[in-house]
């Protein structure tokens, strides 16, 4: 039997009368096949699964996209259902935040201006904050999170580091449809056209990663060739960089180590991202 928990105390009692290890998926819900790997990853780890749906409005901007964000409870409730999950968690904003916004946050320092931090500046202090209450609530042994979302698996990572979280975070890779777009809740967004130009950019990746294996070192060099591809189709990215996979720093200009090439578009309504380690992390 799979259970819905709307409350903190709600969950912490089903927490208290579980058996085992505990394994966290945190989710905003519209439930996807990516989302689905990391029940997956969980649910073969762990004893028992958690997964949290939460739209938390602590990590969007003023002009972003909470209100149109993709609500689909019913049907996620079935897929985790289907995939395994033992209890989902399942809070209000109120319960979440029942003094409106939380006035303690979790700052992430560099790691959150950079990359998506730069036109998100609060995105991963929101990110943060939520996570860490997230891991209060549900205590979990495991919490995974997509590679998907490097920047955001660095964060969580680093913060559970720094705070001493008494968590392992464990990292599941990205799921893509087979034209190599990774599967987003925002790809909701796209028309049919716009979902084959959205290909470009794992093709810009892979393209980055080809000249990397043929022996490029230059981090400008994979750098340009990934940008170019992308304007090639009509696509001018918001940034792409290569950065250290663990600080987020810059990578050096002779990549002498695995470095991790992110990127992010525009196109139509939504914002894209993506991402591929070149080399072995
Ligand atoms: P959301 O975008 O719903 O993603 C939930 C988790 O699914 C994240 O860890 C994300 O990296 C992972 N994910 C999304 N698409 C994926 C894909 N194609 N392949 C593999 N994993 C994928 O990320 C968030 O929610 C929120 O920021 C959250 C962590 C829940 C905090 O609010």
């Amino acid at each position: 039997m799979m259970e819905v928990l709307r409350t903190i105390d709600g969950m912490r009692r089903w927490n208290r009368q579980s058996t085992g290890t505990i394994g966290l998926v945190p989710t905003m819900g519209a439930l996807h096949e990516g989302h689905l790997s990391l029940v997956r990853a969980s649910v073969k780890k762990a004893d028992r699964t958690v997964v949290s749906v939460f739209v938390n409005p602590l990590q969007f901007g003023a002009n972003e996209d909470l209100s149109a964000y993709p609500r689909t409870f019913e049907q996620d409730l079935a897929l985790l259902k289907a995939a395994g999950a033992d209890a989902v968690f399942y809070p209000s904003v109120e319960e979440m935040y029942p003094r409106g916004e939380s006035l303690t946050r979790v700052s992430v320092g560099t790691m959150g201006q950079v990359l998506c931090g730069r036109t998100r500046p609060i995105h991963f202090e929101g990110v943060a904050t939520v996570v860490i209450k997230l891991l209060n609530i549900v205590a979990p042994d495991y919490a995974f999170f997509g590679e998907k979302d490097w920047q955001q698996l660095a964060v969580i990572r680093r913060m559970v580091d720094d705070l001493n979280v008494p968590v392992t975070v464990v990292g599941v890779p990205t799921v893509r449809e087979t034209s190599g777009l990774a599967l987003s809740s925002r790809n909701q967004y796209l028309s049919s056209e716009e979902r084959g130009l959205a290909a470009n950019l794992s093709r810009a990746l892979r393209l980055g990663l080809s000249r990397y294996e043929a022996g490029e070192r230059s981090r400008d060099a994979i750098r340009d060739a990934i940008r170019r591809e992308l304007q090639e189709h009509g696509l001018e990215p918001e940034y792409v960089e290569l950065v250290d996979p663990d600080t987020l720093d810059t990578a050096p200009q002779v990549l002498d180590r695995p470095a991790v090439a992110a990127l992010a578009v525009r196109i139509g309504r939504a914002r894209l991202i993506d991402n591929l380690m070149l080399g072995q992390n």
